[in-house]
C-alpha cells in the first residue's frame, strides 16, 4: 500500500516536470564531475567518480514546479521536504541497463568542519528501472520495492554551514537485493557508501549529483 502511493507520488512528479520546463538539471558529465572534485567529494565519500550517466535528482512541491538539483548549488530546506524522484538524461548517449540502485548521503554531519557522524544515509534504494525518455530525452527512474532507507528530509542543525547532500546512482548487483547491511532500524549515522558498494557489488558510481542544504534560515 505504502510502495502504491510512492508509485504515484513518482508519476505525479514527473508529470510536473514535464509540464515545467528543464530549468537547471545538470547537463553536462564533465561539469559534474568537476562539481564533485571541486568540493572534495571523491575523496570525503571514499569514491571513484567518473560519470557517464546524467542522474538527474528533483524534489516535489506540494503546489509548485519539481526542483530539479544542479550540481553544488544551493537549495532551500523547505523545498527537501517531499521524497525527490530521479531520472537518467538519455539524450546523446547510450541508455544503460538496469536495474539500478539510488543513494543519497549527508558528507557534513553535524557540520562541514566536524565529519564525525558522517556519512548519514538519507535514501537507499534499489530496484529502480528506466522509464521511457520523454521529450527532452529524460526517463524517470521507478523502484518496484520499497527502499531499505526511506527518504528523510537534510536537516543541518542551528548554525552550520551548508551541508553537501549527495546523490549516487549504480548498476544494481545481483547481491543488493539480498543485503543485511542496512534495514529499516539500522541506524543513519556513520554510514559508508563506498565500503556498501565494495560489499555488494555495486562497483562505482555511475553518475550523480549532489546540492547544498543548510539549516532554516529562522533558526
Ligand atoms: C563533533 O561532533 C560530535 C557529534 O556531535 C561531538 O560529539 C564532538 O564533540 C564534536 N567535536 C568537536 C571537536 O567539536
Ligand atoms: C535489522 O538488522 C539488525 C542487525 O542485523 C537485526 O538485529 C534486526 O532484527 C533487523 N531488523 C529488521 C526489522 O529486520
Ligand atoms: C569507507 O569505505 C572505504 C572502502 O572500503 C574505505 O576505504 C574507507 O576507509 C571507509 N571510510 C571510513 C571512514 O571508514
Ligand atoms: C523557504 O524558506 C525561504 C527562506 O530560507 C523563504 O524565503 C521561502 O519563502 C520559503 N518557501 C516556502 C515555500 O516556504
Amino acid at each position: 500500500m505504502f510502495f502504491k502511493l510512492h508509485s504515484a507520488f513518482l508519476i505525479a512528479a514527473t508529470v510536473s516536470s514535464l509540464l515545467s520546463p528543464s530549468l537547471s538539471q545538470d547537463t553536462s558529465v564533465a561539469t559534474v564531475k568537476a562539481a564533485f572534485d571541486n568540493a572534495n567529494i571523491p575523496e570525503d565519500a571514499y569514491i571513484t567518480f567518473d560519470p557517464t550517466v546524467l542522474l538527474e535528482a528533483s524534489f516535489p512541491q506540494p503546489s509548485a514546479p519539481a526542483v530539479p538539483i544542479t550540481a553544488g548549488e544551493s537549495v532551500a530546506r523547505n523545498l527537501t521536504a517531499l521524497p525527490p524522484s530521479f531520472g537518467i538524461q538519455c539524450t546523446g548517449s547510450a541508455i544503460p541497463e538496469g536495474p539500478f540502485v539510488v543513494a543519497m548521503v549527508d558528507l557534513d554531519a553535524p557540520t562541514p568542519q566536524n565529519r564525525s557522524l558522517a556519512e548519514v544515509r538519507h535514501f537507499l534504494g534499489g530496484n529502480f528501472d528506466l522509464g521511457h525518455p520523454n521529450a527532452h530525452g529524460l526517463a524517470l527512474l521507478s523502484n518496484s520495492s520499497p527502499a531499505v532507507t526511506e527518504f528523510q528530509q537534510p536537516s543541518p542543525p542551528a548554525g552550520s554551514d551548508p551541508h553537501r547532500y549527495t546523490f549516487l546512482l549504480f548498476r544494481q548487483s545481483a547481491s543488493f537485493n539480498g543485503q543485511t547491511e542496512v534495514n529499516s532500524t539500522t541506524s543513519t549515522l556513520s554510514f559508508n557508501i563506498s565500503q556498501f558498494a565494495v560489499d555488494y557489488d555495486l562497483g562505482n558510481p555511475l553518475g550523480g549529483t549532489y546540492m547544498l542544504v543548510g539549516p532554516d534560515a529562522s533558526s
